[in-house]
């Protein structure tokens, strides 16, 4: 049993790449499963300390509860269970700051996350931590790839004010100088601060602490890849202590959406202009099912004629939303009074959630662009 788990603590959250794991395990002689406390949602402490905030850390996926290739090695074991001793093993630090209690929501990679393990989230975080008095806040292990999105629609859909963190790692664990372990640690750190409070949800990484709703990654290599240009960060951690430049606050026109009896996420198409475009791209978009577009536009939300004539057609006789995004990566589509749709200052991927979650709620046509109206000039 002890190669077994010891095996598992290796491949531990490998939550960016599916290939390689993000933590290694310092110290296998922890490695027995004891639970110092579960409590009535059903969450397992290893450890409860009155003194320290209680943090949940939501594992979407990869090797954070072994691996596939572990699968056999993990018999006889709850995969929750074992996901969390791993984490520990590997970041035993985390035990200083918080009690924490592991929930393996998913085991996915980053670009497989669906809009129905977001409901999923949404759904748990708002039962197990924001209505329990006793959980201080919530971390979320993500690959990077998509991790914007995820963040961005946790921003929306858990409201109650409760640090929720959304955490990855750009450096596999076998490189030198790996950054998921401290990542890890500075998540939990954080989603235990009270300071942390009433700021939306919120990206940890390389000792950055950004707001879910406006953080984008911008480079596919760096370990400074998440930011968000214009808007920056709200905070640094130093030493392991977050210190928030500024009093709490939430983006200007933030929607927050209700998803308590969501059950499903309409489809959402992104449409990235380019010139010679064809307009056939977006009728077979709405003839497959989509009940909304994002378009990716060049500059400031512009496309080629024939393709803004489709734009019309569709708004005009089948009142399809669709909303014009840049493809520029930073920037805004400002708000049109001609009746389209402008995602103000929300990237294409930020716009595509928020238009699907307002289409879940039944939302029409005006009340998505006024929606959209609030986050742009
Ligand atoms: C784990 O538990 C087994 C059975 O109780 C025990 O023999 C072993 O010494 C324990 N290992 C560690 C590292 O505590
Ligand atoms: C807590 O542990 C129990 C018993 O091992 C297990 O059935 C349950 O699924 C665990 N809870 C979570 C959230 O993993
Ligand atoms: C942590 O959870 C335990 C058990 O529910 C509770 O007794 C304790 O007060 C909580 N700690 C804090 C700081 O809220
Ligand atoms: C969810 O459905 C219940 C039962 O129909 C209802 O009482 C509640 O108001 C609904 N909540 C929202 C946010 O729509
Ligand atoms: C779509 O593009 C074609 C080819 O450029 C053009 O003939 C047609 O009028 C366009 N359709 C609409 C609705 O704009």
């Amino acid at each position: 049993m002890g190669l077994q788990v010891r095996f598992l603590a290796v491949a531990a959250l490998a939550t960016i790449s599916q290939a390689s794991p993000l933590l290694l395990s310092r110290d296998d002689s922890s490695s027995n499963i004891t639970y110092a406390f579960t409590n009535p949602n059903g969450l397992n402490f290893t450890q409860m300390n009155p003194s320290l905030p209680n943090v949940t850390i939501f594992a979407t996926g990869g090797t954070i509860a072994g691996s596939a290739d572990d699968n056999t090695a993990t018999t006889g074991y709850q995969a929750g269970a074992l996901g969390i001793q791993t984490l520990i093993d590997a970041v035993p630090e985390m035990l200083d700051v918080a009690n924490v209690a592991g929930v393996q929501i998913a085991n996915v990679g980053s670009p497989d996350v669906s809009s129905s393990i977001l409901l999923e989230m949404a759904h748990r975080l708002n039962k197990v931590v924001c209505d329990d008095p006793s959980m201080a806040g919530a971390v979320v292990t993500h690959g990077t790839d998509t991790l914007e999105e995820t963040a961005f629609f946790l921003d929306a859909t858990v409201t109650c004010g409760k640090p929720i963190v959304i955490v990855g790692a750009m450096r596999p664990a076998t490189a030198i100088s790996a950054d998921g372990p401290y990542n890890l640690l500075q998540s939990v750190t954080v989603a235990g601060s009270k300071e942390a409070k009433n700021r939306g949800a919120l990206v940890v990484m390389n000792d950055r602490i950004a707001s879910a709703y406006y953080v984008s990654k911008t480079n596919a290599n760096t370990m400074d890849t998440f930011r968000a240009v214009e808007m920056g960060y709200l905070g640094a951690i130093v030493s392991n202590m977050p210190y928030f430049f500024y009093p709490p606050v939430l983006p200007t026109g933030k929607t927050a959406v209700d998803v308590t009896n969501v059950t499903s996420i309409p489809r959402v198409d992104i449409l990235y202009s380019y010139q010679d475009m064809t307009n056939d791209t977006l009728f077979d978009a709405v003839e497959n099912g989509a009940k909304g577009v994002v378009i990716a536009g060049s500059g400031a939300g512009s496309v080629n004629s024939a393709f803004s004539s489709a734009i019309a057609e569709l708004i005009t006789e089948e009142s399809i939303p669709i909303v014009r995004s840049t493809r520029t990566g930073n920037g805004e589509v400002p708000y049109s009074e001609s009746g389209d749709i402008s995602s103000g200052f929300l990237n294409p991927a930020k716009s595509r959630i928020l238009l699907g979650l307002l289409l879940s709620k039944g939302k029409g046509f005006e009340d998505i662009r006024e929606a959209f109206g609030k986050v742009a000039v």
